[in-house]
């Protein structure tokens, strides 16, 4: 299982692929049992990658050319981010996992892999809060913060890595149970 902790592995192994091979990505959209509350749930994980990704560049570009947005962007985003991202996470380990789990055995690992992932990235939320936090700290005393962002960009950069992980085995573990079995994300 160590090999498919959410900082290590490259995807799903090939036995937790079955319904996924059989739903690629670019037939969801077209799949009769493909619906609203599933675009939305799609649409809420695209939101994540975007904001992670607006981070990364805010960082990046206040290290190449002091931004004076900086500070506010970066804290806004990263609270709007965060708690959205733990909200999100919440609504998926006592809703949609519990709903999902008795549809397919063969699945059974895969969701045990999601929830460990949940856990990690509720140590990588704290990390990125922390050292969010430290930047705007020594700004606001007025104190050189470029070192400390280029700190936060690391782990954001992580964070991004970690994340899109997660969306994607994800998305491929429940998009085609969704398909499958005709079950919904509500
Ligand atoms: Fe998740
Ligand atoms: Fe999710």
């Amino acid at each position: 299982m160590n090999d498919l902790a959410l900082e290590r592995r490259t995807g799903l192994p090939e036995h937790l692929r079955v319904l996924a091979e059989l739903y690629p990505r670019e037939t969801w959209q077209g799949h009769p049992n493909f619906s609203g509350l599933t675009a939305f749930w799609l649409e809420r994980h695209l939101m994540f990658r975007q904001l992670m990704a607006r981070l990364i560049e805010g960082s990046e570009r206040h290290l190449d050319q002091t931004d004076p947005r900086f500070a506010a962007e970066m804290s806004q985003y990263t609270g709007l981010f965060l708690n959205q991202l733990h909200g999100h996470h919440m609504i998926e380990d006592q809703h949609y996992f519990p709903q999902f789990i008795p549809l397919d055995s063969r699945l059974e690992q895969g969701f045990e892999i999601l929830d460990r992932d949940h856990h990690a990235l509720d140590g990588h939320i704290h990390a990125l809060a922390d050292r969010s936090n430290e930047v705007l700290k020594l700004m606001a005393a007025g104190e050189d913060e470029k070192r400390a962002v280029d700190l936060l960009a690391a782990t954001q950069r992580d964070f991004s890595g970690f994340l899109l992980r997660h969306l994607e085995d994800e998305e491929e573990i429940i998009v085609p149970v969704v398909l499958e079995y005709g079950a919904d994300l509500e």
